[in-house]
C-alpha cells in the first residue's frame, strides 16, 4: 500500500515515520521547502525524543521520501494522510484553509482508487467538507476516514507505536479493511481498533482533549484553594487519583496548560457549540481557569520579592512541557511577559527550546548556557517546565548563586519542608503558604 502524508509537523511526520517503519512505502509532502530539504539531509525540524533514528533508518532504507511535490505524492497514493495545521481562526474556531486546499488538490491529482484520512484535529463535518472538495475534481471513486491521533509530543513515537486505541470513523467497507491492515502491527497486545461513524471520531478527538484540559484546570483550582485552607495538593492528588474512578494521570496542578492542542481545540470546541447554541458552560470556565493560572507564578514572584522592576530573575524550562521543543502557548511565555511588563529583567534556560525561544522572543531576553549559569546574579528562581535535569538539582549551589534564596517553583519539584529547612524562601502550587 503506498501512503502519502500531507504535512510533515509533529503529526505528520510520526505518522510518515512510523508507518514507513511497519514496512509500507511512504511520500511525506509539505509546502515548506526548507522542512523538506532538511529532512531529506535526516535533519529534524523539531526535537521529538527517537524519531530521528526512525527518519534516518526508514529514509536510507529507501522506505520513506520527502518531497514538496505534493500533487506528484498524491498521484502515487492509495491512502491520504491530511496532517497539516488547523490553527484558531480568529474567533476560536479551526481555520480550515490547509486542509481544505489540501482536499482540492487531492482531487485533482489522485490517479486511482483513494482513501483519505483526516490526521489534523477538524470539528464535526469537516470530512463531509474535504470530500465536497475532492468530489469537485476526481475522476476516481474515493473513501473517506477521520482518524484522530493521540500522540503526546515529547513521547510521540511511543504513543504512535503503542497506542492505548486507534479511532477510526468510515463510511465504507474498503476503507475499513484498509485502515484496519494499516494499523495491524500496531495493536498486536490486543489495544483496541474502535472503528464507528466519522462524525464521532471528529468529536472523539475534541471530547478527549477538552477532557484532560478540564482535568488540569480543576486540578489547578483545587491547588489554589488548598493553599487558602492550608491543605496539600499532594496529598489530596494522592486521595482522590487512588479512585479508580477517577484514575491518577493528569492531576498535577502546575501553571497552565499549553502547547499546540489543548488551548486551540478548547477553543474551537467552545466555539462548534456556541454556533449550535449549546453553550459549553464548564469549558468555557476551564479557559478561564488555565488564563488565570498562567498568571499565577509572577504574582508568587511579587509576593516573595515585592515589587518586581529592577529585579533579575531566572527562568528554568520554556518548553510547554518537558521533551519537546514547542512553545506554542507556553505559560513561560506568560510569565516572560508578566516579568518583562513589571520591569525585571529574565534570563533563561531550557535543556533543547532555546533555539525557539529565541526565534520568538530575540533579545528581550538573556539566555543561559547551563541551568546554574542562569542564576548568576539573579534574585530568583522561577520554575516553569519539568525537565528532568531541574528534579535534583545542587541545591547549595543555588542558594550561594542567587542573590536572595527565593524559588518559585510551577511544577511542585521539590520537598517544602526541605526547602524551608535550606533557608530557600519557597513557593510552590497548592502547598500552603510560602515559607
Ligand atoms: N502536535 C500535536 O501534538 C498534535 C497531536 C494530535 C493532533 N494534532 C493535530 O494535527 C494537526 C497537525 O498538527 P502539527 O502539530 O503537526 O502541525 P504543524 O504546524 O507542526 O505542521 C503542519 C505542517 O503542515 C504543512 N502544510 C500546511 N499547509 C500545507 C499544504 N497545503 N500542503 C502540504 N503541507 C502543508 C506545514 O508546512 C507544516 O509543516 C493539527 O490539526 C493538530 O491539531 C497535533
Amino acid at each position: 500500500m503506498n501512503i502519502t502524508v500531507i504535512g510533515t509537523g509533529y503529526v505528520g511526520l510520526v505518522v510518515g515515520a512510523c508507518l514507513a517503519e511497519t514496512g509500507n512505502p511512504v511520500i511525506c509532502a509539505d509546502v515548506d521547502d526548507a522542512k523538506v530539504e532538511g529532512l531529506a539531509r535526516n535533519v529534524l525540524p523539531i526535537y521529538e525524543p527517537g524519531l530521528d533514528d526512525y527518519v534516518e533508518r526508514n529514509q536510507s532504507q529507501g522506505r520513506l521520501r520527502f518531497t514538496t511535490d505534493v500533487a506528484g505524492a498524491i498521484a502515487a497514493a492509495d491512502v491520504v494522510f491530511i496532517a497539516v495545521g488547523t490553527p484558531p481562526d480568529e474567533d476560536g474556531s479551526a481555520d480550515l484553509r490547509h486542509v481544505l486546499g489540501v482536499a482540492e488538490q487531492i482531487g485533482r491529482h489522485m490517479s486511482r482508487e483513494l482513501v483519505i484520512v483526516t490526521k489534523s484535529t477538524v470539528p464535526v463535518g469537516t470530512a463531509a467538507k474535504v470530500a465536497a472538495a475532492v468530489s469537485r475534481h476526481a475522476r476516481f471513486p474515493f473513501h473517506m476516514c477521520s482518524n484522530p491521533e493521540f500522540l503526546k509530543e515529547g513521547a510521540a513515537i511511543d504513543d504512535f507505536m503503542k497506542p492505548d486505541r486507534v479511532v477510526i470513523g468510515v463510511e465504507t467497507d474498503h476503507a475499513r479493511s484498509v485502515m484496519a491492515e494499516l494499523y495491524a502491527p500496531f495493536v498486536r497486545t490486543g489495544k483496541p481498533i474502535i472503528f464507528m461513524d466519522i462524525p464521532s471520531a471528529e468529536m472523539t478527538k475534541y471530547a478527549a482533549n477538552a477532557m484532560l484540559a478540564t482535568r488540569i484546570s480543576f486540578m489547578n483550582e483545587i491547588a489554589n484553594l488548598c493553599e487558602r485552607v492550608g491543605a496539600d495538593v499532594d496529598n489530596v492528588r494522592k486521595g482522590i487519583g487512588t479512585d479508580t474512578r477517577i484514575g491518577s494521570a493528569f492531576l498535577f496542578p502546575g501553571p497552565g496548560y499549553g502547547g499546540s492542542c489543548f488551548p486551540k481545540d478548547v477553543k474551537a470546541l467552545v466555539r462548534t457549540a456556541s454556533e449550535c447554541g449549546m453553550p459549553l458552560r464548564v469549558l468555557t470556565s476551564v479557559e478561564q481557569a488555565n488564563d488565570a493560572q498562567k498568571r499565577r507564578l509572577s504574582a508568587k514572584l511579587r509576593d516573595l520579592l515585592g515589587d518586581l522592576s529592577g529585579r533579575r530573575i531566572a527562568v528554568w524550562g520554556l518548553a510547554f512541557k518537558p521533551n519537546t521543543d514547542d512553545m506554542r502557548e507556553a505559560a513561560s511565555l506568560v510569565l516572560i511577559e508578566d516579568l518583562l511588563a513589571a520591569g525585571a529583567e529574565v534570563v533563561a534556560h531550557d535543556p533543547v527550546a532555546m533555539h525557539e525561544t529565541k526565534r520568538r522572543l530575540g533579545d528581550r531576553i538573556g539566555y543561559a548556557n547551563t541551568s546554574y549559569d542562569a542564576l548568576d546574579g539573579a534574585d530568583a528562581l522561577v520554575i516553569v517546565t519539568d525537565w528532568n535535569e531541574y528534579r535534583h538539582p545542587d541545591f547549595a549551589r543555588i542558594k550561594a548563586t542567587l542573590k536572595t534564596p527565593v524559588v518559585v517553583d510551577g511544577r511542585n519539584l521539590y520537598d517544602t519542608r526541605k526547602m524551608a529547612s535550606l533557608g530557600f524562601r519557597y513557593a510552590s502550587i497548592g502547598r500552603g503558604v510560602p515559607a
